[in-house]
């Protein structure tokens, strides 16, 4: 019986919330909101990691804004990555970005590079960097240091 409790006990802490554990750890819900107003919505992370969520653009002199678009990625302990594809019904960019970084300090801390479909030679990828601070409305969930 005993055995069993801590064999459930494991399973939703590995399911429902904090990914890491200790301090900085990250969990499975929360929006995240960059510099230029765009926003990442984690809506889940797996037990290994897999993280899913979708991701709307406010950046100004990019297209496709203000619609969700997919996002799928990893999380390992602080470390995060996260790539979405800008392809909807209601507007295709022919592009995919990609993000990596790290949470720390509340702020999620990115690196991106943008390849445009068709692209042919590396000078062609855009790249940037990124800072994402909780947005409140989803405050009580959300990657915080423990
Ligand atoms: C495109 O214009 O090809 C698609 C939109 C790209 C928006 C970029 S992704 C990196 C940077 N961070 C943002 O929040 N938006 C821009």
């Amino acid at each position: 019986m005993k055995k069993m409790i801590i064999t459930v006990w494991i399973f939703l802490a590995l399911t429902s919330g904090a990914i890491a554990g200790a301090e900085n750890a990250l969990q499975t819900t929360s929006a995240w909101t960059n510099q230029s107003g765009s926003t990442l919505y984690i809506t889940g992370v797996g037990g290994n990691g897999q993280l899913t969520g979708s991701y709307i653009n406010r950046a100004s002199g990019f297209n496709c804004q203000n619609i969700p678009y997919p996002v799928t990625g990893w999380v390992y302990g602080t470390a995060i990555t996260f790539t979405t594809i800008w392809q909807n019904p209601a507007e295709s960019c022919n592009s995919i970005t990609s993000w990596t970084g790290f949470y720390y300090n509340g702020k999620i801390h990115t690196l991106w590079q943008l390849a445009i479909n068709g692209s042919t030679s590396v000078s062609q990828i855009l790249q940037g960097s990124d800072t994402f601070i909780q947005s409140s409305s989803m405050s009580q969930k959300s990657l915080q240091a423990k």
